[in-house]
Formats: structure tokens, sequence, C-alpha cells
């Protein structure tokens, strides 16, 4: 009778401790006590346990590692979320292999498939955001969470923030200060967060009975360069803006930049709002009004999420969405009395 492969779950439940702790104490990566260390070393000797990484990985697909794949680990909201990921999974006894997909995805289905073929335990996708037919191919062979942007067609977990709410919140408190010639300037037209603010935008715009304008909404790209092209082109209009309202923390940077260059103070000239609120949103001056993402959370819950899946691989898929929350600082500002 072939023996029961002996697993790192096994020692935990022999020694009474969490997998965390025996990979711990088999990797030295956090001090264990003494007394839970020597439960463990029992417990290894009693079944024989082989802390061989390799032979682990084979006999079980069981690598202690999570894949992540993001569009740019540059961008601080990325990084951010990487970075309370990559504390669960230090937590946990997991290892992280982060890739970015450059919002190409070509580049995003290659690094799934070295994440998959290094036996990944799990994945956490924040998708360039398009789904298809290799996409769903590729996400059947691994527990997979995606995050912040959805993807139609995919039956995965999905962990989002209302950005609808978000662009509305940034919005309405524009005109609560007066203004009614409001800028927009998107993200990445095949992201459904840019999409979702901007529905936001148009709902409290409705709402407060001022009409909506094409030629006040312009595309951008989530960088700073595309935030301070997208201001450059709002404030040459005929009838410019007096505030704009950015789909993230980079471009309004980048507004706020671009409205400088031409003389204009921020916001005695133009007020700005992002979407975000990175770690650059309370240091840059004026310190940004934006839309705060519970980004830590995003990051915890994301590796939670996917951590169970991986010890229920066959429960419904999960989608949750958290609240986002506008932090009124000094880049907005009530438009002068005319
Ligand atoms: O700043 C990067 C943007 O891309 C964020 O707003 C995040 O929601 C993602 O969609």
């Amino acid at each position: 009778m072939p023996r029961h492969l002996v697993t790192i779950r096994d020692v935990a439940q022999r020694a009474g401790v969490s997998t965390s702790t025996v990979s711990h104490v088999l990797n030295g990566t956090r001090f264990v006590s003494p007394e839970l260390t020597e439960r463990v070393r029992q417990a290894m000797i009693e079944l024989r346990y082989q802390p061989n990484a390799v032979a682990r990985s084979l006999r079980r697909r069981e690598t202690l590692t999570l894949g992540m794949v993001v569009p740019d680990n540059a961008n601080p909201f990325f990084a951010m979320m990487a970075r309370a990921v990559e504390d669960t999974c230090y937590r946990q006894g997991y290892s992280l292999i982060l890739t970015n997909s450059e919002g190409d995805l070509t580049r995003e289905l290659t690094n799934i498939n070295v994440l998959v073929a290094k036996q990944v335990d799990g994945l956490i996708l924040a998708a360039v955001g398009l789904g298809s037919r290799e996409l769903q191919r590729v996400l059947r062979q691994v527990p997979t969470v995606v995050v912040d942007r959805e993807l139609s067609g995919i039956a995965a977990d999905t962990l989002l923030v209302d950005n609808l709410d978000g662009g509305y919140q940034a919005t309405r408190h524009l005109i609560a200060l007066g203004h009614r010639r409001i800028g927009c300037i998107t993200g990445p037209s095949v992201t459904t967060p840019s999409a979702e603010r901007v529905t936001g935008y148009r709902r409290a715009l409705n709402e407060a009975g001022l009409p909506y304008d094409e030629l006040l909404v312009v595309r951008g790209d989530f960088q700073f360069a595309g935030g301070y092209a997208g201001a450059q082109a709002l404030l040459a209009l005929p009838e410019p803006p007096t505030a704009i309202f950015a789909c993230n923390d980079l471009m309004a940077v980048g507004a706020i930049a671009a409205a400088a260059a031409l003389g204009r103070r921020v916001p005695d000239d133009l007020s700005v709002v992002g979407f975000d609120d990175t770690i650059l949103a309370a240091y840059i001056t004026p310190a940004l009004t934006t839309v705060a993402q519970p980004i830590a959370d995003i990051g915890r819950l994301a590796t939670e999420m996917v951590l169970q899946r991986i010890q229920a691989p066959t429960d419904p898929p999960v989608r949750r969405v958290l609240p986002t929350r506008l932090v009124i600082r000094q880049s907005t500002h009530p438009l002068p009395a005319s």
C-alpha cells in the first residue's frame, strides 16, 4: 500500500500549529518559540516528513508560492497593492512572484503561462481588462482572484471597488464648490474602472442639471504624461474648465504640472481631483483631493481569497466590491465669485 505522501499540512495538523508556522520552522524565515519548534520537529519525525521543496511541489503541486500579474508595478497603486499581498503571503508562509503586463494582453498571457509552469499554488491578476478564450483556458489551470478590473465571461473570484460612486463623489464635490465646467481625463477605455468612474462623473453632472459636454472629456492612460497632455488639451479650449477630475492620481499630478507650465495655479485658477489616494497624494504640493481606494485591504483580501480558493477549488466564485471614499485636501477650491 503506497505510503500516504506526508505534506506540510499533515505536519501542521499533527503538531497542532498552522502551515505557516511549519514553513517558518522549515525555512527559518521567522522566529518560532522553542516549544512550537520542538512540536513541529517531533511531528516531522513521527510522520517521516521530507522537507524537500521540489519533492513536495512534485508531490502535491504545493510550492507555497503565489503569482501576481499587474499592469505596471511602477505605479504606486499597484506597488502598494503588491506590498500588501507580499506581507500577507509572508504571514501565511508563502512567497510571491510579481510580474508586469504593461497593459498588453500577450504579455499578460505569457506571464500567466510562466507562473503556471512554475507551479504557483494560486494567482492574483490585476487584468489588462480584456477577457479572451485563451485567458479563460489558462485561468482554469490555477486558483485565481481577479482584482481591480472585471473580466467578462470568466468565472473567477473577483475583488473590485465602487468606482462609480467614487467618480460621482469626486464630481459632486467640485459641483458643490461652484464649478460648472468640469473636465474629465479618463483612463484606458478597455478598463472597467475608468468607464465606471466616468459614469459616476456623468451621474453627478446630470443630477445637478449640468450638461455632459464631450469636449470636456479627454482620453488618458493612467500615467503622468496622459494627465499632462489631457490637461493641456482641456486648458486650450475656448472655454476651458475650472476643474478637472482625473481618473487616477498619476494623471492628476500630470494635470497639475501642465497647469503650472501654463501659469495656472492649483487650486486658485484650477481645481484638480484624482483617484486612488496613493502615497503621492498627501505629499505633493498642493496635496491632492482624491478618491481613496482601500489599497492595503485590496492586497490583503485578494491574498486571503486566493488561499481560500486553493483550499476549496470547487466552491462557487466570489465577487466582492469594497467602498471608495473622497479625501478632501488642498487641490480643490471654491470657484471665485465671477
Ligand atoms: O492608477 C492605476 C489605476 O489602474 C487605478 O485607478 C486602479 O484602479 C487601476 O484600474
